[in-house]
Parts: C-alpha cells; structure tokens; sequence
C-alpha cells in the first residue's frame, strides 16, 4: 500500500493571523504522527505565516495554485519561484473550483503541471465529474479527457492526483466507497496506459465533503491513498481527528 496522504485546503479562508493560528494548534495536535504525510494549503497571502509556524514540524505547506512562467507581466498570478522560497512542498493544480467558476482551460491546467514538476514542487492534480456529467453516464470520458489534457506534456506522471467529484464538494454529499473505488482505479488505469508501471506510485486522494465521521470508511479501501479536505480541515480538531481516523482504520 501508498503512503496515506491528508492534505487540507483551507481554499480562500484565513488571514495570516488566522492562519498562523489555525496552523500552530494543528501543529500542536499532529505532533508526533509519523505514519501519514500532512499538508494544508493556505490561500497564498497566509503561506509565510503558516511557513513560520510549521517550520521544523511534521506538517508540510503547499499553495493552491500557480503559474506557468518564472516571472513576468500576469497580473493577479503566483509564480513557483515564490513558492519554493517559502518552502512549499505542494500546489493544487487545476481544482474544480479554479476550473468551473474561474473558467481554467486544460490546456492551463497541463501548462500549470509542467511547470510545478519542473521545479521540483510536487503537484496535486484534481479531477472530478459535475453532477451533471454524471447523470449523463460521462464520469470516464470526463476524467480520460481532463487526465489526457493534463499530461500531455510532462514524462513522469503528477506524483499525487486527487479525485474530487465537483458535485461532492462542499456539498455534504460524499461519494459512496463503490464510486470512490471505481474512480480511482480507473484513473490509475488511465495513468499507466500512459506512463506505464511508474503509475502505480502514484497517490490518489479522494475530495469532497470527507469528515472526521466519513473518512473511517473510505480509508478502509486499498485505492484510497490519501484525502484533499476542504471544510474539514479548517478546525484543527477536526482535521486532527480525521487524520487520526484515517490513519487508524489503515494500521488496523
Ligand atoms: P470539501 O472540499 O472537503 O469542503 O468538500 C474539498 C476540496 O474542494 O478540495
């Protein structure tokens, strides 16, 4: 089995103080846990408070986004020249919600991905259906297309990808463990018909709506290596204890 993954995305919520907070209470309560890899992802204005806090700790930090080129005249844009000074590890590539309400391409999303592999940060690739795409039967057509489009350019596979079914997200409505299944092992699927056995190293999350009393279950599951955790993962005790829940279900 993969190394379990529990990544939080605190998305556009926190201040740096807030951040700084939120992230020495969760350094606090994650002390010690050596069985996982655990991440948040701050919006990018909080990462060198979080940076601050978590320095030295077992809690790792990564962005939500970033750009394509080492610097240049793209307004509103965070270059991963930036990142890596603030010592990220990770950066979301091409979330649902950069996708579907800021309207990024497939094309962003692959050029987006090149560049974090090149430098050296290690991408979390999302994809995810919509409700309506699903009810449509196109779930594997959605997700052979955004996984085409995303890796058309890069030799090595993203080293974690996570699978967020968009109608799941901040919804309450988690995927059904079958579902959560079937989706992962197709994207593994997908991944080694086109980077052949180098994609079995690969982690897949799952995302949407995964709590403290939810997360038990999935975890239980060979495909799950890991979770994407937004809502949750905005309380330390709640994102203390899913890890914990997670972690347990998976040594039991
Ligand atoms: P959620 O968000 O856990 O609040 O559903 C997950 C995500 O968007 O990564």
């Amino acid at each position: 089995m993969r190394r379990l993954a529990l990544v939080g995305n605190w998305k556009m919520h926190t201040t740096p103080s807030q951040a700084r907070e939120l992230a020495r209470e969760l350094r606090e309560r994650l002390e010690g846990i050596r069985d996982a890899d655990i991440a948040v992802c701050p919006p990018a204005t909080s990462i060198p408070a979080v940076a601050e806090a978590l320095a030295g700790s077992n809690i790792a930090w990564g962005a939500q986004n970033a750009h394509w080129a080492e610097a240049g005249a793209f307004t509103g844009e965070i270059s991963v020249s930036a990142l890596r000074e603030l010592g990220c590890t990770y950066v979301i590539v091409g979330h649902s919600e950069r996708r579907h309400i800021f309207g990024e391409s497939d094309e962003m999303v692959a050029k987006r991905l090149v560049w974090v592999i090149a430098s050296g940060l290690v991408p979390i690739l999302c994809v995810g259906e919509t409700e309506a795409e699903r009810e449509l039967g196109q779930t594997e057509k959605v997700l052979t297309r955004q996984l085409e489009r995303a890796c058309a350019d890069i030799e090595e596979p993203p080293a974690m990808v996570a699978y967020e079914p968009v109608w799941a997200i901040g919804t309450g409505k988690r995927a059904e463990i079958g579902d959560m299944e079937m989706a992962h092992r197709f994207i593994r699927e997908r991944l080694a018909a086109r980077f052949g056995s180098k994609a079995q190293g690969v982690r897949i999350l799952y995302g949407g709506s995964l709590k403290p009393a939810n997360v038990a279950e999935l975890a239980s599951s060979e495909e799950f290596d890991g979770g994407l955790v937004g809502g949750a993962s905005l309380s330390a005790s709640s994102f203390a204890e899913l890890i914990a829940r997670a972690i347990e279900r998976r040594n039991h």
